[in-house]
């Protein structure tokens, strides 16, 4: 048997073409590992009405991991206009397969690094090194949401909270509700998280990125759980505080300065994509959904309809997310080997894609890097 189990997901569009791109990287490097391809995405629903269907999830269950593509999404009514005719009108609601993911494996840590590679004409500066720990599965986007109010729960609200006066004179049909939950948990695993990747990649710093004089019970409990894990476990990893707002302006301003980043869900989620534009957008974007026990790594980037199959887009998010996969898997060694092929690919400047503004394949700026290897 091999040692490991993967899953490869290529989805749809040009998750297909990154894909391609990341297999000439996993086939040069070796790994004693097991391939199995699983069906994800667009073609799904409209065949099956689901596009991530029983049997991918129960293949994950017993991998160690899986690398993803991309997967096109559309809004509800939409999505449904494309089904096929013997689906159509039978209730199959559209719903995102990598959020599903996310919630069905706990995959709590979402991990966006963000490196400025030197050479590369699209980096804000070349001394970026950021790396963003997103929690993946609660906050904002943890979906519990109304709209209307329903009265009994307005009424409660009235109840314990003084602030909801100030709406007892809108109508309940006037009224969207979104909450923001964290868990204790949460927010301790997400800190945890962020701290031992400092600690272990030897950064200095891990900044608590929240807004604590704002939304005091919130953003204040992971800011308090963040100090007790600072102060109990990690006392050679400096903790910074940043409220969220602030911080859009000092990573512009000083972007170097920063290491790690711990942060809630709908921060992250912006924060990493403004960190991801400072080192070349999402050509270079990669990511990890990492629980305890399973992981899924993909780009950043989604299904580009207009470039799907033809092979223009760059492979690096995509390589880079091979490149946490593997340090997942804990083969730091080709983990390194991996990024210094790109590095030194980035910083030959000879091969590249449109939107470093050059005009190889997809396919070539793999090969190149495989060469490296
Ligand atoms: P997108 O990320 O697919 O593409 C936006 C634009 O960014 C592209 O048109 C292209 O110009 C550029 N781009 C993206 N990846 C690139 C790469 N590797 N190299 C060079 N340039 C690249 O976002 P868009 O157009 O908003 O969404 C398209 C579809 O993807 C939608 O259906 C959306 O719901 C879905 N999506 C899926 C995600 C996922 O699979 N995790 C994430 C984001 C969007
Ligand atoms: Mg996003």
């Amino acid at each position: 048997m091999a040692k490991y189990k993967i899953t490869l997901l290529p989805g749809d569009g040009i998750g297909k073409d990154v894909m391609d791109a990341a297999e000439i990287i996993l086939d040069k490097i070796g790994l004693d590992a097991e391939y199995i391809m699983g069906d994800i995405g667009w073609e799904f629903w409209i065949s099956e009405g689901n596009p991530l269907p029983e049997r991918t999830l129960e293949m994950l269950k017993g991998c160690d991991c899986a690398l993803f593509g991309a997967i096109t999404s559309k809004p509800k009514e939409e999505a449904e206009k494309e089904l096929n005719d013997d689906l159509a009108h039978k209730g199959y609601v559209y719903s995102s397969p990598i959020v599903k993911l996310r919630k069905e494996f706990d995959l709590y840590s979402n991990i966006r690094p963000c490196r400025a590679f030197p050479g590369n004409p699209l980096n804000y500066r070349d001394d970026i090194d950021i790396v963003i720990f997103r929690e993946n599965t609660e906050g904002l986007y943890c979906g519990v949401e109304f709209s209307p109010l329903p009265l009994e729960l307005s009424e409660t609200l009235m109840r314990y909270s003084p602030n909801m006066r100030k709406f007892s004179n809108t109508a309940l049909d006037e009224i969207a509700v979104s909450c923001r939950i964290f868990t204790r948990n949460g927010c301790r695993r997400i800190v945890k998280s962020a701290f031992e990747y400092a600690k272990q990649n030897r950064y200095k710093s891990v900044t608590v990125v929240e807004k604590p004089n704002v939304i005091r019970e919130t953003s204040g409990m992971m800011i308090k759980e963040a100090r007790e894990i600072a102060q109990d476990f990690y006392p050679d990893v400096e903790l910074w505080e940043a409220n969220v707002d602030a911080m859009a302006m000092w990573l512009i301003k000083n972007p170097q300065d920063y290491g790690v980043l711990a942060t809630s869900n709908m921060f992250g989620d912006i924060i990493s994509d403004l960190c991801a534009q400072l080192v070349g957008g999402l050509g270079f974007a990669s990511s990890g959904n990492i629980g305890d026990k399973f992981a899924v790594f993909e780009p950043t980037h989604g299904s580009a309809p207009k470039y799907a199959g033809k092979y223009k887009v760059n492979p690096i998010a995509m390589l880079l997310s091979v490149k946490l996969m593997l340090e997942f898997l804990g083969e730091t060694e080709w983990a390194k080997k991996l990024e210094n092929a790109i590095a030194a690919v980035i910083k030959e400047g000879k091969v590249k894609t449109y939107d470093m503004r050059g005009n190889n394949t997809t396919i070539e700026v793999s090969k190149a890097i495989s060469n490296f290897l």
